[in-house]
């Protein structure tokens, strides 16, 4: 059974369907615009025993499901796809009809941020991909590691010692991907705030206290205040499913 999701704001709707939440969560028209999506718990943990899926319900699960559909890229650093054992980026056969009916390719770009490209060549990730994955690094990654990553994906390098995230914005855009979606993780995204780089942000607050020394969702050793405004809060039980946008 799908997981209930209410609209608590801005109009309050119940029990949204797939064509509602993809209206609420459409981009806006012009771009480059950078999203990022995550779960909290309501004291900041992002993880729960390392990992971001024992925070998640349900309804969260779908909507980290539905966020995909409409993105031209889906942008996530090489610390998450290890710990998280990401497969390679492919949606289901309804979201690929659903993409395609609307002149979007069949599956979003999977798009990787690695200073050190400690990624392995022949993981589902490259191996099984549908569409040529892009690896963003640094100048200074390992040539040979390079070279091997090279003949399953684009790598592009942007930025001498860390991956400079506007000038990946601006390669996605070049591209014609300007609707990018990130689902992190915590380093990546205290560098994109240190470099002004996000336009919003999803965030599900997730009913339950963690304490322990889990990660927040950004985590950087430089502080980088960015105001943000409400665009929306839908409400699963009582999770609620946060949208914020840069003032
Ligand atoms: N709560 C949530 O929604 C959520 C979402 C995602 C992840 N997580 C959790 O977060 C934890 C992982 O945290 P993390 O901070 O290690 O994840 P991360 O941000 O995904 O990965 C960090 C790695 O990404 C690369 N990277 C990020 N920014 C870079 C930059 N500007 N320049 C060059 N390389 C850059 C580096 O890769 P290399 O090491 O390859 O150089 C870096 O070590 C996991 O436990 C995961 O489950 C939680």
């Amino acid at each position: 059974m799908t997981a209930r999701i209410d609209r608590l704001w801005p109009d309050q709707a119940d029990d949204l369907n797939d064509d509602d939440l993809l209206d609420d969560y459409a981009f806006p028209p012009h771009g480059p615009w950078l999203r990022m999506n995550f779960v909290t718990s309501l004291d900041g943990a992002a993880t729960r025993e390392g990992r971001s899926g024992g925070l998640g319900d349900d309804a969260d699960r779908r909507v980290f499901e539905l966020l995909r559909r409409p993105a031209h890229a889906v942008l996530v650093a090489a610390g998450t796809v290890r710990t998280e054992g990401y497969a390679a980026m492919r949606v289901d056969q309804g979201a690929s009809a659903w993409r395609m009916d609307r002149g979007l390719s069949a599956h979003p770009v999977f798009a990787l941020v690695t200073r050190s490209l400690d990624l392995d060549p022949a993981s589902p990730v490259f191996a099984d991909a549908p569409v040529r994955p892009i690896v963003y690094t640094c100048e200074r990654g390992p040539a040979e590691r390079r070279a091997a990553l090279a003949r399953v994906a684009d790598v592009v390098a942007c930025g001498e010692d860390e991956v400079d995230l506007p000038a990946v914005k601006a390669d996605l855009a070049g591209r014609g991907l300007t609707r990018v979606h990130s689902e992190g993780g915590p380093s990546l995204f205290g560098a994109m705030l240190a470099q002004g780089a996000v336009d919003e942000l999803c965030l599900t607050l997730a009913p339950t206290l963690e304490s322990g020394d889990g990660p927040r969702i950004a985590s950087s050793g430089r502080a980088s205040p960015t105001d943000m405004r409400l665009v929306g809060a839908l409400r699963a039980g009582d999770e609620l499913l946060l949208r914020y946008r840069r003032r």
